[in-house]
């Protein structure tokens, strides 16, 4: 199996111009995920990070926020939560509708995915305005959860979002 190096984690993310909307620069995970070594890298590090937090529960983000929370719950011994889009859990849920560039969007967490006082680390593949994540620790508090830390792979410097989160934020790459 390939050995990668922690700097070369960013040649394995593809930039596709023009997606998902003309002027928009996207940063696709997919080559990441399909390079066997440069995603156990990713990994790695993300669990390094996060391990010194002590979290009992890691909450992902539907949907590219689930493949970066399990293998970590896996990999830390903690328990995985989905915060899903909306419509997608059963049982007595939780929404938060925030404001997007268009319109908004609604999230979703379940009552009792948290017991209360619960260490959690809520991921995401990539942090951008910081909305989604904002919604998601406001969530993961709603059911009484403590929310000691956020972590991503992807953070896009030049839209602030970190600004909007008030736990600290670790991430493995930063574009500027
Ligand atoms: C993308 C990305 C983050 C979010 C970041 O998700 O995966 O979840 O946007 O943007 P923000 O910081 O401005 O809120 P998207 O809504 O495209 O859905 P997906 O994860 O299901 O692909
Ligand atoms: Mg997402």
């Amino acid at each position: 199996r390939p050995n990668v190096r922690a700097m070369d984690i960013k040649d394995h993310i593809r930039h596709v111009p023009d997606f998902p909307k003309p002027g928009i620069l996207f940063y696709d995970i997919s080559t990441l995920l399909a390079h066997a070594g440069a995603w156990r890298e990713t990994v790695r590090q993300l669990a390094d990070t996060i391990a010194p937090t002590h979290p009992d529960i890691l909450v992902g983000i539907e949907s590219r926020g689930f493949l970066v929370a399990a293998p970590l719950a896996l990999a830390l011994g903690c328990g995985f939560v989905m915060v899903r889009k909306h419509g997608k859990l059963p049982g007595p849920t939780v929404p938060y509708t925030y404001d997007l560039e268009y319109g908004s969007d609604t999230i979703e967490i379940q009552t009792d995915a948290i017991r209360p006082g619960q260490r959690v680390v809520v991921l995401d593949d990539l942090l951008a305005t910081g909305g989604t994540l904002n919604a998601a620790i406001d969530l993961c508090r709603k059911v009484g959860g403590e929310v000691v830390a956020a972590a991503c792979i992807i953070e896009l410097n030049f839209l602030g979002g970190r600004q909007r989160i008030d736990v600290p934020v670790h991430s493995i790459v930063s574009y500027d």
